[in-house]
């Protein structure tokens, strides 16, 4: 990252990422330098499966890490995500995960999603992450967004969710024909991770 500032964090200072998304988990650690190594919840021996009942990003990101920051009284952070679709005035968005009905169901999502858009002539979309650090018992967001349209067919194999529908802008490949590094070096989590990591490099911790 280029930053010879001194940081708070011991290297490598461990986090725990607030998720039991395994496919989130494993796209932070290859975002993040080696400065950092991210403990999930599993790895931390809490099963535990967190609502996500607001209507905002932010506040599903807040209420995970502090849930779990009352839990365990440590710094973590946790993240919310998803796709917005503009014709359909946002939607997947908060409900992205759910979106056809069972959680975590990405075939029946994007195929809900595709029928959505069948006579929309604008696809535009973009991914949206939302980071809820919590530092010492206070809270602070980091946002990132990846614009882009919809495909009309699911194409490729990589990465998970939404991924072979959605076409970054400047690409003709969806982020599942792209490969790890490509969809990592744009994505919408990569910019709000990385947002966050600046914080943390410049953030006096008491
Ligand atoms: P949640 O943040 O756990 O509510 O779930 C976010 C949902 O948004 C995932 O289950 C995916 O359907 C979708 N999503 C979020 N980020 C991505 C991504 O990078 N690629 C594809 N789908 C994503």
């Amino acid at each position: 990252m280029g930053n010879t500032s001194t940081t708070f964090l011991s290297m490598p200072k461990k986090i725990i990422f607030a998720s039991n998304n395994q496919h989130k988990a494993d796209e932070i650690r290859r975002i993040l330098s080696s400065d950092y190594e991210i403990v999930t919840l599993k790895q931390a021996g809490i099963d535990i499966d967190i609502p996500e009942p607001h209507d905002t990003f932010q506040k599903n990101a807040d209420e995970k890490s502090s849930t779990i920051y009352n839990m365990l009284k440590t710094d973590c952070f946790a993240e919310d995500s998803g796709l917005e679709v503009i014709s359909l005035n946002g939607l997947p968005g908060v409900y992205s995960a759910r979106y056809a009905g069972e959680h975590g169901n990405d075939q029946a999502n994007m195929e809900k999603l595709l029928n959505d858009l069948k006579d929309s002539l604008d696809r535009t979309a973009q991914f949206k992450t939302v980071v809820s650090l919590m530092l010492d018992g206070e809270v602070y967001n980091f946002v990132g967004t990846c614009s882009g349209s919809i495909a009309t067919e699911p194409r490729g194999n990589n990465g998970f969710g939404y991924d072979p529908i959605f076409i970054p802008t400047g690409y003709n490949k969806t982020f599942a024909e792209l490969n790890r590094d490509e969809k990592n070096a744009m994505s919408h989590r990569k910019k709000a991770i990385t947002h966050m990591i600046d914080f943390l490099n410049t953030h006096q911790h008491t």
